[in-house]
């Protein structure tokens, strides 16, 4: 029989707060982008607490922070849980903090209550989930997980000028109290707890989704080049508008991608028009496309659809196309075990669940490439995330961390996979 053992939910409440208070924006919500001072000061605010409580801390190369409570073998693989500490650049307080703070205070709770387990737990924070500051999100998980090395993306550059390469060194400088930790044997299972980001559990009133998979994400970096030229001056068939072509496509990729499929997600969320003057003939327009889809070859149709589109519209304006792909996610599955074991979590504490796919992607579905992983959902007020105004109720976060907390002793438990 276990040692009955709660989350404190006061504590994480709090906990929450004084995370939110990093890059706080005037609107409520959090500018905490990845590698800033705010991440930083964010990654040291958590390690602080956890060398207090005596845990001890990690790094690695790709700055993956890692907070571990030992278990009575420590030989066996741990039992990974966590989440991620950056945001958008008008992110809300709970997109990755949630599943950060709550796995934190589940190991705050089980040494506060002296509850010992067999395999050691780690809380991680991955480097870098959202990839807004620099593209593609999920850098550390990738890293983490062997799918690709942090140093690929050493030269990119984020919008502030600021090369990935030195911002990274200058965030692994400013822990010195973490231990470089070079070897990552994989973990036993990895579990992380997120705001669904979707209206799903609200609409249907059910307080935990039980994820069972992750739909597939590209991100393609679309570049027409034309030629600058006079506003006032150049007749249609002398113009090589650059941004004419990208509207072209927009409008047209709009109009039909997701009107044919109603499973398809297609973003243009950033576009950059150069030179820039009211009246000047736009010479550059870049702009990025993020498309998704839960089947892997209707994702490759869509970036099929976005090629092809592109390439009509900058022969109409007589631009030069380039297209390079930022980030290829497939769909992922996750572990039916760890599943399974989410599904008796919620059963034994008598709370409605129901199975779901995520539409957003997260640091999970590249540690399920690695070690048998799932997720935890819980609700957000009118399924808004990747906004200011994101919020979790009160009872929703502690009910996540609780459910979280009994899927953690179960699985650091247990001396093999079920
Ligand atoms: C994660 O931030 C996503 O864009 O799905
Ligand atoms: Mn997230
Ligand atoms: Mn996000």
């Amino acid at each position: 029989m276990m040692k009955r053992v709660e989350v404190d939910g006061a504590r994480l409440l709090q906990s929450l707060a004084d995370f939110a208070a990093i890059g706080a924006t005037p609107a409520g919500g959090v500018n905490r982008q990845a590698l800033s001072v705010e991440d930083r000061a964010a990654r040291r605010l958590l390690t602080e607490r956890a060398l207090a409580r005596g845990f001890s801390v990690f790094q690695d190369d790709a700055a993956n922070l890692f907070i571990r409570r030992e278990g009575r073998d420590p030989g066996l693989a741990p039992v990974l849980i966590g989440s991620h500490l950056d945001s958008q650049p008008t992110g809300g307080r709970f997109d990755g903090a949630l599943g950060t703070l709550s796995a934190f205070e589940v190991l705050e709770a089980l040494a506060e209550a002296d509850a010992g387990t067999l395999r050691a737990i780690e809380v991680v924070a991955f480097t870098n989930e959202e990839g807004s500051r620099y593209a593609p999100g999920c850098m550390g998980s990738m890293d983490f997980a062997g799918a690709s090395a942090i140093g690929a993306w050493r030269s990119v550059v984020a919008p502030d000028g600021a090369r990935l390469e030195d911002e990274l060194a200058a965030t692994l400088a400013a822990l010195p109290q973490a231990a470089m930790r070079p070897a990552r044997p994989p973990p036993f299972a990895f579990v992380e707890l997120h705001i669904e980001q979707g209206p799903i559990l609200e609409r249907e009133v059910v307080p935990i989704g039980v994820v069972t998979g992750v739909q597939g994400t590209r991100w393609l970096e679309v570049s027409f080049t034309g030629e600058a030229a006079h506003a006032g001056t150049t007749p249609r068939e002398f113009r090589k508008d650059a941004l004419a072509a990208a509207a072209d496509a927009i409008a047209f990729l709009q109009a039909t991608v997701m009107p044919g499929d109603a499973q398809a997600r297609l973003t243009v969320g950033r576009l950059v028009v150069e030179p820039g003057s009211i009246n000047v003939i736009p010479s550059h327009a870049t702009f990025t496309v993020d498309v998704r889809h839960p089947d892997h070859q209707a994702l490759a149709g869509l970036e099929a659809d976005v090629r092809a589109a592109c390439a009509r519209a900058a022969e109409t304006w007589g631009c030069t196309l380039s297209i390079d792909r930022r980030l290829d996610m497939a769909p992922g599955t996750f572990d039916p075990a760890i599943v399974d074991v989410i599904e008796k979590a919620c059963r034994r504490r008598g709370i409605a669940s129901r199975r779901m796919t995520s539409g957003a992607f997260h640091d999970a579905l590249f540690v399920s490439r690695a070690a048998p992983s799932a997720m935890i959902f819980v609700p957000c007020r009118n399924g808004i995330s990747h906004n200011e105004a994101e919020f979790v109720t009160d009872d929703h976060v502690i009910l996540g961390a609780s459910v979280l907390l009994d899927v953690v002793r179960e699985l650091a438990g247990r001396f093999a996979a079920a």
